[in-house]
């Protein structure tokens, strides 16, 4: 006869809930209860609410503004520990810093490998969904404990396809090509890459497509990350120039500095986003993904 299952225990960063519901619903876990709130002197004040002993424990925790939720992280996670869970898990949708994976200019840091290093130190697995590999071949590269990588192309793929008519995808830089190339293929789409010329944080420029073997199709550039907005601004820009239709922004991760959506919106792109980070434009669901992401982690069973 097989023990009774423990079940998990989800506990929510602020700003998670909807993440950590989704999860619990998922997984038959408990929607455990985290009181986080600031000390007066601006120090932050944890109390986990649900008991955590005996139990594998998830923290829902997507990390854009990461330089805020970091500490938190690691001092909800140090406290699961000391009230006795057993297996700590990150469900952290955007995995941040993942960009800063070379040293670009001399003095800098990689600080894509710190915070791996990190979050590593205060957790024993990490799910997350598209990461920016590029200079990393994989989330080993930057983690020590186990990790698994969510992919949301099965997932754009399936909103493309539902959504647009004749898509041409479109990767709007050659390290955007990875996500594009595989929601193409899976959308039965055609699919082309721009060049990118980077010159500073807000300086991009891109070249041109060749545009003319696809006529009539719809532009849909596909990117993982939209930050500044800079890289998909200079795509739509560059596709209005040559007379498309209104190009489609497709990314997974809705980072979005400052004014970068109202831009896009402005420069006539409408834009869809994965829900790996709270925002309006998310209208591609991933938690079924996530929610598979977390049971490959834990091998089948909760832990
Ligand atoms: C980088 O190569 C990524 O794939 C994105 O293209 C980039 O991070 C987007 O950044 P931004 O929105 O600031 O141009």
């Amino acid at each position: 006869m097989s023990a009774a299952r423990v079940q998990p225990v989800v506990l929510a960063l602020p700003g998670n809930a909807e993440l950590a519901g989704g999860l619990a619903r998922r997984l038959e876990a408990v929607d455990g209860a985290v009181t986080v709130r600031r000390f007066p002197d601006g120090e932050t004040y944890l109390r986990i609410d649900t008991a955590v002993a005996g139990r594998t424990v998830l923290l829902a925790s997507t990390l854009d503004r990461p330089d805020d939720k970091l500490l938190a992280l690691v001092l909800l996670a140090a406290t699961a520990r000391d009230l006795g869970a057993t297996r700590l898990v990150l469900v952290a949708p955007y995995l941040p810093y993942m960009r800063q994976d070379a040293r670009f200019q001399p003095g800098e840091g990689v600080t894509s490998t710190y915070v791996g290093r990190l979050l590593s130190s205060a957790v024993d697995g990490i799910v997350t969904v598209d990461p920016h590999l590029h200079r990393h071949r994989s989330l080993a590269d930057v983690l020590q404990v186990p990790g698994v990588c969510v992919h949301a192309a099965p997932e754009i793929a399936a909103w493309i396809a539902r959504h647009l008519p004749d898509p041409l995808l479109i990767g709007p830089d050659g390290e955007s090509a990875q996500w594009a190339a595989a929601a193409a293929e899976l959308a039965g789409a055609p699919f082309t890459v721009l060049a990118k010329t980077r010159h500073g944080d807000r300086e991009v420029e891109v070249s041109v497509p060749g545009l003319a073997r696809w006529p009539g199709r719809t532009p849909v550039l596909v990117d993982d990350i939209i930050s500044t907005g800079r890289t998909m601004l200079a795509a739509v820009a560059h596709l209005r120039g040559l007379g498309t239709a209104p190009p489609m922004c497709v990314a997974v991760h809705a980072v979005f500095a400052g004014q970068a959506y109202r831009d896009l919106v402005d420069a006539g792109a409408r834009v869809v986003t994965c829900n790996t980070i709270p925002h309006p434009s998310n209208a591609i669901d991933l938690h079924d993904l996530v929610a598979d992401g977390v049971r490959a982690l834990l091998g089948g069973g909760d832990g």
